[in-house]
């Protein structure tokens, strides 16, 4: 399974890059905001200088012709860049027209099956489904990613499945169980998955062994 961060912070970006865990990255017109960068454009060109996979940036148009005109220009930005749509009638319609002139598009704000399969049907490349605020509103989020695999599979489609809306490890668990091709992970997320209280405290058993032995 692939691991995507989802943040548009540079430094944030950097660190799990460093890490070596990191093989794209996800952003959002919340997330950029939280970055405080009103130069949109030239970060998300810093981004994907910065990361060799894909990067996806998202429309802010929420009819068909504009979305397709500023998912063409997003484009332009970089061969990284994947055009990021709101999965609506109009978001279908322009992510046909994108992808039939071989631009990728990710497919946001997907809570049903329904939805996932349209966005397969319309080209989408890849397909975010949000598990952490169906969760939020006591459905399943997780149930729904099992679903859409199924689906998927059963049909042999080639959209990639990317688990959105990440709240914690075991989201992270989930998905690669399931079998999803990506999970978009927030950078505190990230750093979770790698802590274990035995782990560290294997690490001060053997610093004081070790300091021990050096009296
Ligand atoms: C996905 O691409 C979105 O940017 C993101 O995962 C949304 O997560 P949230 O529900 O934490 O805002």
């Amino acid at each position: 399974m692939k691991f995507f961060i989802d943040t548009a912070d540079l430094d944030e970006i950097r660190d799990a890059l460093s890490m070596g865990v990191l093989d794209g990255v996800t952003t959002n017109p919340s997330l950029m905001a939280r970055a405080g960068r009103k130069d949109t454009d030239k970060l998300l060109k810093e981004i994907c200088d910065l990361v060799e996979g894909p990067v996806s940036g998202e429309v802010v148009a929420l009819d068909a012709a504009g979305m397709i005109k500023e998912g063409k220009r997003l484009s332009g930005l970089s061969e990284h860049l994947v055009v990021k749509i709101p999965l609506t009638i109009d978001g279908l319609k322009a992510t046909r027209a994108l992808s039939d002139e071989g631009i990728p598009v990710n497919l946001t704000l997907c809570f049903t099956v329904s939805q996932a399969l349209l966005a397969a049907k319309a080209g989408a490349a890849y397909v975010s489904p949000f598990v952490g605020r169906l969760d939020d509103i006591s459905q399943d989020g997780m149930g729904l990613i099992e679903d859409i695999v199924e689906v998927y599979e059963k049909y042999e489609i080639g959209t990639e499945i990317i688990v959105a809306s990440v709240r914690h490890p075991d989201h992270v668990v989930r998905a690669a169980l399931l079998g999803a091709d990506i999970a978009t992970i927030p950078h505190k997320v990230i750093k979770q998955l790698v802590q274990h209280p035995l782990t560290d405290q294997g690490i001060a058993a053997f610093m004081k062994d070790w300091n021990k032995l050096q009296g």
